[in-house]
C-alpha cells in the first residue's frame, strides 16, 4: 500500500534535541531543594506531558496548596530556561536536519507539536525554526498530550488530514496522542514507545521515504 503522507510533525524534546535531559535536570533541582524523591526512572513518566501535569507526576499525590504549585513551576521554568543559555545548533541530534530536509525535498510538509511552552525559543537557538511550515506548541491548545488535540491543530495548520501526517514521538503520552488522533506514529528511543506504528532508536539514520515505505507495508 503506499500511504498519502503530506507532513511530518515532530515533537520536540528528546525527538529533535535532548532537552529531555534539562527537563529532568530542572524538575530534579527542585525536588532536591524540597526534599521530594526524584529518580531519573520517576522522570520517564513525566515525558511528553505539561508543565502542570508533570509537576503532578513529580509530587506522586503530595498536597500542596494553589500557590505552591504555581511557585514549585515557575522555580522549575526558571531553571529550564536558564540552561538553554548551554543550547547552540550543535545540539540538534543527528539525522534530524537530515530528515527534515530530505522530507522538504519530497514535498512533505515539516510541523512543529510540542507541549513546551519554550519550544519556539528552543527552535531559534537551535537555528532550525524555519525549517517548520507550522509550529505547535504549549500555547496553542489547552488540552495537553496524551489528547490528540496538539497534533490535530498543527495538521490543520499545514492543511493535512490525521492520516495523511506522521508523527515523530519519544514519549508515551505523545504516541498514545497521535493514535487517538488517527495519526501514523513513529516512535523515537526506549521510553515505552512500543505502541507507535514504527520505532527507531533515534533519528540518526532515519530516511524519508523509507519511513514513509515501512509504515505502509
Ligand atoms: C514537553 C516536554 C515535557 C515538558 C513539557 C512542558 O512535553 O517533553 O518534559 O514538561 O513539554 O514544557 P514547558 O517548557 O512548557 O514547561
Ligand atoms: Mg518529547
Amino acid at each position: 500500500m503506499s500511504l498519502d503522507i503530506r507532513a511530518f510533525i515532530f515533537d520536540l524534546d528528546g525527538v529533535i534535541t535532548d532537552t529531555a535531559e534539562y527537563h529532568f535536570l530542572a524538575w530534579k533541582r527542585l525536588a532536591d531543594e524540597e526534599g521530594i524523591p526524584f529518580t531519573r526512572q520517576d522522570n520517564e513518566a513525566l515525558r511528553g506531558v505539561s508543565r502542570r501535569e508533570s509537576l503532578n507526576r513529580m509530587l506522586k499525590g503530595r498536597p500542596i496548596d494553589e500557590a505552591t504549585a504555581q511557585n514549585y513551576m515557575q522555580r522549575k521554568n526558571d531553571y529550564y530556561v536558564a540552561s538553554l543559555s548551554e543550547i547552540t545548533p550543535a545540539a540538534v541530534l543527528p539525522g534530524a536536519i537530515n530528515l527534515l530536509d530530505e522530507a522538504h525535498a519530497a514535498g512533505i510538509l515539516i510541523g512543529m507539536g510540542s507541549a513546551s511552552k519554550n519550544a519556539r525559543p528552543v527552535l531559534d537557538k537551535l537555528g532550525i525554526a524555519y525549517k517548520f511550515d507550522a509550529i505547535g506548541d504549549g500555547y496553542s491548545v489547552v488540552n495537553t498530550k496524551p489528547a490528540p488535540d496538539l497534533f490535530i491543530w498543527t495538521a490543520g495548520r499545514l492543511g493535512v488530514s490525521p492520516t495523511q501526517a506522521v508523527v515523530f514521538e519519544d514519549a508515551e503520552a505523545g504516541v498514545a496522542a497521535a493514535l487517538t488522533g488517527g495519526f501514523w506514529a513513529v516512535g523515537i528511543g526506549t521510553a515505552d514507545v512500543g505502541k507507535a506504528h514504527l520505532v527507531l532508536p533515534d533519528l540518526a539514520n532515519a530516511h524519508a521515504k523509507e519511513i514513509v515505505a515501512a509504515l505502509g507495508s
